[in-house]
């Protein structure tokens, strides 16, 4: 097969690369990034000279780059996306425009091209908030709550929308929050590992009682194999850690198994429209393709902290420039940025 992946330079998709050409050797893999602050090809240095591995970077809301790029691929695997929810929320317009928007070129080229299967990557956040003891399966209402999770849910609907309309070859996963080797530390999981490696605060929004279920990302690129392979033309599938954990319990654990200090600690304030739970229900990847998480959190929670360890030169890499600046904003003046977003967006009556 010929493959054509979206956001290959970021971190779940470069892991799915690693894993894609270890272990079918006849595919062949066309990478296409547009190389934001999130992708890095440095996450693809043992694969870079493989002969079955090809870069092109491009946009995907570039319509004549996509066709040139995609012609002669058998399948899409979309993972290309803006992927930060404070991100979306502070400046919401580059989600818009690359989920939703680059979403619907993809799909536009895709039908052109007559590809035989377009996996759409999408997030357990399109069903919002889910209420404790509840757990949402692949039926249950989208409420999604913040720009980020409503830009994924829209690029859910247009990819259905294919399906039904066109006869489109459109199967999505909806997975819950992955974590592992290469991921951008702007995120929860190497935010709070590289900081504590760092004997620097570990920023708790809000309460810290949200919770979040976590999956390696080692076993999502498992779960989307199998549906590019064998999943059904048309259909959703969840694809959770079944581990829910506590933000802040979560921080506590990382401290103990990194010997640091909980005075590392720090609560700030909480991020606009925060969903407090998710919850998926994932019996149908497990009915129909035999999927079901292997490694388990404490694990996957070890050889993640170790890694970040052993990859100071990775981490000097990505926390250079762009990530500093933001830090700085969002984190060491946190309040009056977040007053400042608050202030500047229009005043409704209602
Ligand atoms: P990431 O931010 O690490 O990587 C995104 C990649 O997309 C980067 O390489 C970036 O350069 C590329 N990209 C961004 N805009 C682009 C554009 N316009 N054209 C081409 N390339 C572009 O993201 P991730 O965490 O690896 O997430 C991958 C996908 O999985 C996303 O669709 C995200 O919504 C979804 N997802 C992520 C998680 C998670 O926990 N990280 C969970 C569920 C779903
Ligand atoms: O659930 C799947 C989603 O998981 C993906 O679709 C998104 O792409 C991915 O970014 C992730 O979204 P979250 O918002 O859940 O992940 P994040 O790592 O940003 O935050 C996880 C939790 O930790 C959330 O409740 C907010 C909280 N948090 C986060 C950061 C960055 C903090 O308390 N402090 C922080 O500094």
């Amino acid at each position: 097969m010929n493959l054509f992946v979206t956001g290959g330079a970021g971190f779940i998709g470069s892991n799915f690369i690693r894993h894609i050409l270890s272990l079918r050797q006849g595919h062949r893999v066309v990478n296409y990034d547009k190389l934001t602050y999130a992708g890095n090809l440095a996450n693809l240095e043992t694969v870079a000279d493989d002969p079955n591995y090809r870069f092109v970077k491009g946009d995907i809301c570039d319509g004549p780059a996509v066709t040139a790029a995609m012609e002669g691929c058998d399948a899409v695997i979309h993972f290309a996306a803006e992927s930060h929810v404070d991100r979306s929320i502070y400046e919401p317009s580059a989600a818009i425009e690359t989920n939703v928007t680059g979403t619907f070129v993809l799909l536009q080229i895709a039908r052109t091209l007559q590809v035989q299967r377009f996996v759409h990557i999408s997030t357990d956040e399109v069903y919002g908030d889910i209420l404790p003891g509840a757990f949402a399966d692949e039926g249950s209402h989208l409420r999604p709550s913040s720009p980020y999770s409503a830009s994924k849910a829209a690029s859910d609907l247009l990819v259905l929308s294919y399906v039904r309309t066109y006869g489109f070859p459109g199967l999505i996963t909806r997975s819950s929050n992955n974590y592992g080797p290469f991921q951008f530390p702007e995120k929860f999981l190497p935010l709070m590992i590289t900081n504590a490696l760092d004997s620097k605060p570990l920023p708790i929004y809000g309460d810290g009682a949200q919770q979040r279920d976590w999956l390696h990302v080692e076993d999502n690129c498992r779960g989307i194999l199998a549906v590019l392979e064998r999943g059904r033309i048309g259909e959703v599938y969840n694809i959770g850690g079944l581990d829910i954990v506590e933000n802040l319990t979560m921080a506590r654990r990382l401290l103990r198994v990194m010997s640091k200090p909980e005075t590392l600690l720090s609560y700030v304030q909480d991020r606009p429209g925060h969903d407090r739970r998710y919850a998926l229900k994932c019996e149908k990847m497990e009915r129909e393709l035999g999927w079901k998480p292997m490694i388990s959190l404490e694990d996957g929670l070890r050889q993640t902290i170790e890694w970040y360890g052993a990859n100071a030169t990775w981490m000097a890499g990505v926390r250079g420039g762009e990530y500093r600046s933001y830090y700085e904003k969002y984190y060491e003046n946190r309040d009056s940025t977040l007053h400042a977003i608050a202030q500047s967006g229009p005043k409704t009556s209602h």
